[in-house]
């Protein structure tokens, strides 16, 4: 009788708070409201499942703002890059909104954490000097991964291997060694296995970030980050000599502002998935379009034996900061036009009136999300750019070879054209870094290796859907790829 009773009683206040729920209704000041057919659900499947698709057929149905309905919560969407400073501006009344994902995936609150600090010792240490000492010890890294016996040495000899797994593997590597082991005399870590976690941690992301792990992957994210934490910890460990990681200095940093322990290597984890998981990708993006697009791999090529013959790179191409690579630029830019999907996104914390470029006004409620999702507009907008799922390597260069920055829509001139690194107060610090990262490890791979498609014929893959809006998306399926040395690093 009294289960009868409770049951009916849970079934009648689910009634009562979905019927809250779906009661919104839209005021005249307010964008487009799209709550779906289902109660407090509304479209959070389709969200989660493709969001490219879906915030596109959005617009189409709606044009470039609009409100909709996801598992309870309301989510304004603008696709207006000319009015994107608004959102991006305004910290007032609109908030950085990472905590959630933070908590979910990383197991770590970071409320009280002084983010101002933080930021600030980032963009000190991913700039100048700091930033000189970091690409030159990634520029060795490089080498002697590059070096190593897993790589194919003889210059007759051509190795089989997958581009995705060639590409993230190495850079992954290189990186880490870089910021999180800079004493590494190769017998302390084992990289190939915290490698192989990392992905396996880095694949149920973005599931984790959306609480949709089944039952059996639940148990093999919250291992997986275990014994990361674990690997991590003894990082965190070693190394006491006078020189420091990139890591150590950031735990020290963590200390001062009272973290403990346990505390630490959860943000160190969190440190690792930010610093290492887009490089690698947008290089095997790269590289696959390259090796797909004969014109473009031949203009780069032509760059890079420019600079040889010249002389601007003597010891390891990018090095030299002032090689021009305008070609190789345009490239990486179209590359991550295509590729790099975020979802900048804030917490309304008041009412607050967003006014458009065009002049329309629309009200934001307190306790909505709003979000920019750059990657269909501008960076896949036809208005913006012609022929949009094409690669096209000089959509970034003017007729006479130099950087392109004018793009319009309409008349009015862009500033945002194209928005890989995310902008405002959120942009990626280590943008730099990952230039210089990745234009070292492309340019070393086609000056000493031969490399082509296994099978001549073969595209590029497409992306998994289920990534975007975490960063750089990562290919459904592979390039399968030969190489064989040509020359000695
Ligand atoms: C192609 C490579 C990369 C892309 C496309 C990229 C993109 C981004 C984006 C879009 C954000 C903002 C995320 C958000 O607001 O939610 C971000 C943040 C960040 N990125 Fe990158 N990133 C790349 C590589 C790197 C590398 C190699 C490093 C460092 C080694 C790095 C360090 C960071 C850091 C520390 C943040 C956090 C900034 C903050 O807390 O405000 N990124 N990145």
């Amino acid at each position: 009788m009294w289960t009868l009773l409770l049951a009916l009683a849970s079934v009648l206040l689910l009634i009562r708070f979905l019927l809250i729920f779906a009661s919104r209704t839209r005021s005249n000041d307010e964008p487009p409201l799209d709550k779906g057919l289902i109660p407090w659900l509304g479209y959070a499947l389709e969200f989660r499942k493709d969001a490219a698709k879906f915030l596109s057929e959005m617009k189409k149905k709606h044009g470039d703002i609009f409100t909709v309905r996801a598992a309870g919560h309301y989510i304004t969407v603008l696709l207006d890059p000319n009015s994107y400073d608004e959102i991006l501006n305004n910290s007032d009344s609109l908030v950085y909104s990472g905590q959630k994902v933070t908590e979910k995936v990383f197991s770590l609150d970071l409320t009280s954490h002084n983010r101002a600090e933080e930021k600030r010792w980032m963009q000190q240490r991913f700039h100048g000097e700091n930033l000189d000492d970091l690409s030159r010890s990634m520029y060795k890294n490089l080498q002697v991964l590059l070096r190593s016996a897993e790589i194919v040495q003889k210059m007759t000899e051509w190795k089989q291997d997958q581009l995705f797994n060639f590409c993230y593997s190495l850079l992954f590597k290189a990186g880490y060694l870089t910021l999180f082991d800079k004493e590494h005399n190769g017998s302390s870590v084992d990289l190939a296995a915290i490698y192989k976690e990392f992905r396996t941690f880095d694949g149920l992301l973005a599931k984790m970030a959306r609480s949709s792990l089944k039952s059996g992957e639940k148990q093999v994210a919250f291992s997986v980050r275990k014994r990361l934490w674990d690997l991590l910890s003894q990082t965190m460990q070693n190394g006491s000599g006078s020189s420091h990681s990139w890591q150590q200095d950031y735990r020290q940093l963590l200390e001062e502002n009272g973290m403990d322990k346990e505390a630490q290597r959860r943000a160190m984890l969190l440190q690792l998935w930010v610093t290492q998981c887009n490089a690698g990708p947008a290089a095997f993006w790269l590289l696959g379009f390259l090796l797909t697009h004969p014109e473009a791999m031949r203009a780069v090529r032509r760059e890079i034996d420019d600079l040889l013959q010249q002389g601007g790179a003597s010891q390891g191409l990018p090095l030299d900061k002032k090689a021009e690579t305008p070609v190789f630029d345009s490239v990486l830019s179209e590359t991550l036009r295509l590729t790099a999907a975020v979802l900048i996104s804030r917490e309304v914390k008041q009412d607050t009136m967003l006014e458009l470029a065009d002049g329309r006004k629309y009200r934001l409620r307190r306790g909505d999300r709003v979000c920019l999702f750059p990657y269909l507009s501008p960076q896949m907008d036809p208005s913006i750019h012609d022929e949009p799922e094409v690669f096209k390597f000089d959509r970034f260069l003017n007729a006479d070879g130099t950087k392109k920055t004018d793009f319009f829509q309409g008349k009015s001139r862009l500033k945002y054209y194209t928005m890989p690194w995310g902008a405002g107060t959120n942009i990626c610090v280590g943008r730099d870094f990952a230039i210089s990262a990745i234009k070292q490890f492309v340019f070393m791979v086609l000056t000493c290796f031969d490399m082509e498609l296994s099978d001549p014929d073969s595209s590029m893959p497409p992306s998994n859907t289920i990534r975007c809006g975490f960063g750089m998306l990562q290919p459904e399926g592979d390039l399968n790829i030969r190489y064989k040395r040509k020359a000695l690093l």
